[in-house]
């Protein structure tokens, strides 16, 4: 029997915990929220149902929809003192590291942050959901040069977002679409993001500490800034007729294609045809035929090509695009919905937790020594101590 142990590199195929949030069937190509499918979900629910779903594992009564709500209205401001951070940023920060940034300020404001009771988590986490969409708003205004628009309470979370966003209100098409989005972003079991923040959470850290972590995840390409990669290789191919010399020139440069591919599914990521559908509303609704063949054509090419899927950030980089959102924001806006996940998880790590802390194979130099080091007659004593403590 060989002494090497397994490496599993990037944990690939490794069950790290259980988890009750959600569930991916990679057989029945399924993703479900607490036992619900997810396309259920988006058709019949809204965002804010979802999120009371993942942190509270049912649906609300109209009683609890309405508190939830209440509270999350009461929030939807900057307020002066991150307003003040946020301006004191370069303006050539990058969204997600203004974002970064801004629920770290919150996390400073917050006396009791480092508490472990799920009701108070909670509530801290209704607090950023309400805040991240008044951050994504104020990001995207400032960059066109814009005066902030004021929250609106008789709106409901995605005409808030896009009202703030956009200035006016949303034609129900552009509402819809995102609020589907926002579900089917909010939650996917232990993904890269969700475990940094599972990670952050074992150490007993506070909530956004946590939250924090998984943001720095979730922005990498190969995670949650595919989206805005999408969009910029859709920038950069132009129109549907030039996808076959573009993939020939990327594909023979071994560049990734954006939005394509998962660890998980292999045949296709379940949340497409749900993002797909509400894209192709948008495309509808604004009249831009060209956005859906240069989508079906780099779709239809690639995996003709390489028998690799569309992900859910494939349709969704388009239909940020299509509802007005700067590229850049893509990925913030991803992190608006996925608090809910994390939150979810944040709070069942807690509930039963151990430190999560592999091992690793030590394959560097051999032991060697500085030389004239001489140990110092105390750390000899301390050191045989330690030898006979250890038996
Ligand atoms: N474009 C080109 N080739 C891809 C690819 C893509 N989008 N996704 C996977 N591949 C290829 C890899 O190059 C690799 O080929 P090789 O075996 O010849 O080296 C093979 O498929 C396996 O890919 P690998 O990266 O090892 O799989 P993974 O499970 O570790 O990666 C992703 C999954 C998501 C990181 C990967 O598919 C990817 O980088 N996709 C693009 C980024 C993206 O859309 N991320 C969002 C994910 S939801």
């Amino acid at each position: 029997m060989s002494d090497s142990p397994e490496i599993r590199k990037g944990l690939v195929g490794v069950v790290a915990d259980r988890t009750a949030v959600s569930q991916v069937n990679v057989e029945t190509n399924s993703l479900l929220y607490r036992g619900y499918p997810v396309q259920e979900l988006a058709s019949m629910c809204s965002f804010e149902d979802v999120v009371h779903l993942l942190w509270n594992g049912d649906l609300p009564s109209a009683e609890e929809r309405e508190r939830a709500l209440a509270l999350e209205r009461t929030h939807r401001d900057l307020g002066d003192r991150l307003m003040g951070v946020i301006e004191r940023l370069p303006d050539s920060a990058h969204p997600m590291d203004v974002l970064r940034t801004a629920v770290s300020v919150l996390g400073g404001e917050d006396p009791t942050a480092w508490t472990a009771d799920p009701d108070e988590i909670r509530e801290k986490a209704l607090v950023l959901i309400a805040k991240v969409p008044a951050v994504v708003a104020y990001i995207q205004r400032h960059r066109r040069g814009l005066p902030i628009v004021p929250p609106r309470e008789d709106l409901g979370y995605a005409a808030n977002f896009l009202w703030m966003t956009c200035g006016e209100e949303p034609d129900e098409v552009v509402r819809k679409a995102f609020d589907v989005s926002m579900t089917l972003y909010a939650e996917h079991s232990f993904n890269a993001s969700t475990f940094t923040a599972r990670v952050v959470t074992s150490t007993l850290s506070d909530y956004y500490s946590g939250v924090v972590a998984a943001i720095g995840a979730l922005k990498g390409p190969l995670h949650g800034g595919a989206n805005e990669a999408v969009m910029r290789t859709f920038d950069e191919i132009g129109s549907a007729a030039n996808v076959g010399a573009w993939l020939d020139e990327a594909l023979g440069r071994k560049r990734k294609i954006m939005g394509f591919g998962h660890r998980v599914y292999k045949r296709g990521d379940s949340r497409v045809p749900t993002m797909k559908a509400a894209l192709d509303t948008l495309v509808a609704h604004a009249e831009r035929p060209d956005i859906a063949e240069l989508y079906d054509a780099l779709e239809a090419e690639f995996v003709a090509r390489k028998g690799i899927y569309p992900n859910l950030d494939y349709p969704s980089g388009p239909a940020y695009h299509l509802m007005g959102f700067d590229t850049e924001l893509f990925t913030p806006i991803f992190v608006a919905s996925r608090i809910a996940g994390w939150t979810a998880h944040i709070q069942e790590q807690l509930a039963d937790n151990a430190l999560i802390r592999p091992l690793s194979a030590y394959d560097g130099v051999g032991e060697r020594h500085i030389p004239g080091y001489v140990a110092s007659a105390d750390a000899v004593a301390a050191a045989t101590r330690q030898e006979e403590m250890a038996g």
